[in-house]
């Protein structure tokens, strides 16, 4: 396994530093001039996906170079060892095979000497029986009411992709069911989700891998309370609740018949299982002829991350994009610019991809990264965003990357109002990577007292993604782009993309506390452990809670 030392020493990387040194003081705009083939250069297809990074601080070289270090950091090997099912994510001894969800019927991926794709298809099969019983107004609920209202119940991956696919793909929802989707622990969740909801027409999925988070299991509890009341009796529990699990005992210990429990495998993270029976709300909203859509979007990515040259693999651009941005550039944060109502929920989504997997402080060895790994990825749907921050784009002191996504159809008929929003898009990535100088600005007329205030200087490194529509195929494809994109970048750093120990110490010290918060009114002990500021906050918390 590479050590930083041994990182430092690759051949490329020293290029890309010495590469760096000459082109730093190159501006977007310069770098538009010397090539005329330059957005022809650094664009491509793939799919219904096209990228344009030529908006980016780099040239042909850099791309070259940021090629050679993925080779000499063994991305096509460990692609590979991903794909064949290598227990790549080795802190929790685990494959990692969320591409294995949407192989093709036909085809086969092994995990210890088993073919995984008989029960995958099974799961998917029991999912589409669940789905068409739904969507066919063909389930009833304890009292003989029809299901109407599917609500998903979980956190994190086990949220962020049911509620990011399900906004995403609204157009293509049944009109007829009602989607809700809970996730805090705070109970307001909980109570605004549900209060115009008749129990009698729920159907809640209880979604957690482990089945073990606090969040998911509170709200799981919530929901049985809420329903009991009405219904009275615990048996009406077998026709109100599903699982979607990777841990029978505890949803069986909840009260759920196993007959309905949807597996998540273990070598499904998190974050990356959407196209799990994670994905089941989904199913049930846009039917399973579209859900199978979106696995072929994530397949033909997933093919094409696998097989088209690295020069011309689009998740791999992607990602030493945002290498070359972030570790070189020092734009330790991206913006996630959809300009699409509809993807209102992805900024929040890619949110966990990235930075619960590239989060990371030491490399495979356990060694200590002396290199920013994952940008904070943040942002709002186009154009409201415009209203809000993209004042610190333009003109902040922070150096910003951004990825601005957009549809060339809409869903709808308004296409002056289309045109607008993309018209927006288009503009504002023009703005950013252009700029606005005194000099135009003089040129224009513009009053010199408040010159140098509207001055942009531009060059600020950006993607845009455009997709032909939004469609389950289209998302698909995004998703997986995006997927292969944060693995490339964690190749390069040498990290394991797959695990999330931070989280799991936050949650220990939160349960620890929540004991210390629940057994006593007079607590917190003045002697306990905690610091001084954590104490005093826990007893001002406790007095005026029960003030
Ligand atoms: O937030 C940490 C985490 O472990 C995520 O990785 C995961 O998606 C989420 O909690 C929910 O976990 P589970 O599906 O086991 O409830």
């Amino acid at each position: 396994m590479l050590s930083q030392r041994s990182l430092n020493r690759r051949t490329a990387l020293q290029a890309l530093k010495a590469h760096y040194r000459q082109i730093r003081h190159s501006t977007i705009s310069e770098l538009f001039s010397e090539d005329a083939r330059r957005a022809e250069h650094m664009s491509l297809t793939m799919g219904e996906l096209y990228l344009d990074y030529s908006k980016n601080r780099l040239t042909r070289e850099t791309v070259d170079l940021l090629v050679v270090l993925a080779k000499e950091c063994g991305l096509p090997e460990k692609t590979l060892a991903m794909f064949a099912g290598k227990k790549i994510n080795f802190s929790e001894h685990r494959a990692v095979l969320h591409t294995a969800l949407r192989m093709p019927v036909g085809g086969s991926v092994y995990l210890d000497q088993k073919n995984l794709m008989p029960e995958i298809q099974q799961g998917l099969t029991q999912m589409r029986i669940l789905s068409d019983q739904i969507r066919g107004g063909h389930m009833a609920g304890y009292t003989g009411r029809r299901i109407r209202n599917i609500i998903n119940i979980g956190i994190g991956g086990s949220d962020l992709g049911p509620v990011m696919a399900f906004e995403a793909l609204r157009f293509y929802s049944d009109r007829a069911l009602c989607f809700r989707f809970i996730s805090n622990i705070d109970s307001s969740d909980f109570i605004e989700s549900t209060r115009d909801l008749n129990p009698e027409e729920c159907l809640f999925i209880v979604c957690s891998k482990s089945f073990t988070t606090t969040e998911t299991l509170s709200n799981a509890y919530l929901a049985k309370n809420w329903l009991l009341e009405k219904l009275i009796h615990p048996e009406a529990i077998a026709q109100h609740f599903i699982g979607v699990s990777g841990n029978e005992h505890g949803v069986a210990d909840f009260g759920i018949d196993i007959s309905k429990m949807f597996v998540i495998w273990d070598w499904v993270g998190g974050r990356y299982s959407i196209d799990s029976a994670v994905g089941l709300s989904t199913m049930i909203a846009i039917g399973a002829e579209r859900f199978s859509e979106l696995l072929s979007g994530l397949h033909e990515m997933d093919a094409h991350f696998l097989h088209a040259p690295m020069a011309q693999n689009m998740p791999l651009l992607l990602g030493l994009v945002a290498i070359w941005n972030n570790n070189f550039l020092k734009a330790t944060s991206t913006a996630v610019l959809p300009y699409s109502y509809y993807l209102k929920r992805f900024p929040a989504y890619l949110q966990q991809l990235s930075m619960e997997s590239n989060g990371k402080h030491v490399d495979v060895n356990g060694k200590t990264l002396k290199i920013s790994t994952s940008p904070v990825y943040w942002g709002e749907p186009g154009t409201n965003g415009q209203h809000s921050f993209y004042q610190f784009l333009h003109q902040g002191t922070a150096l910003v990357a951004t990825d601005f996504i957009g549809f060339c159809k809409p869903l709808h008929e308004h296409i002056t109002q289309h045109n607008i929003l993309m018209a927006n898009c288009f503009a504002q990535s023009e703005a950013l990577a252009y700029g606005c100088s005194a000099q135009q600005l003089r040129e224009a007329h513009v009053p010199e007292d408040v010159v140098l205030h509207q001055v942009c200087d531009g060059n600020r490194p950006g993607n845009t993604i455009l997709a032909k529509s939004l469609t389950p195929r289209s998302l698909g494809q995004l998703i997986a782009l995006y997927e292969h994109s944060v693995f490339t970048q964690g190749v390069i750093w040498n990290i394991n993309s797959f695990d999330q120990w931070g989280v799991e110490s936050g949650k220990k010290m939160a349960k620890n506390m929540t004991q210390e918060l629940q057994e006593s009114p007079d607590r917190p002990d003045p002697e306990s452990l905690h610091d001084g500021s954590t104490r005093k906050l826990m007893k001002y918390y406790v007095a005026h809670r029960d003030g």
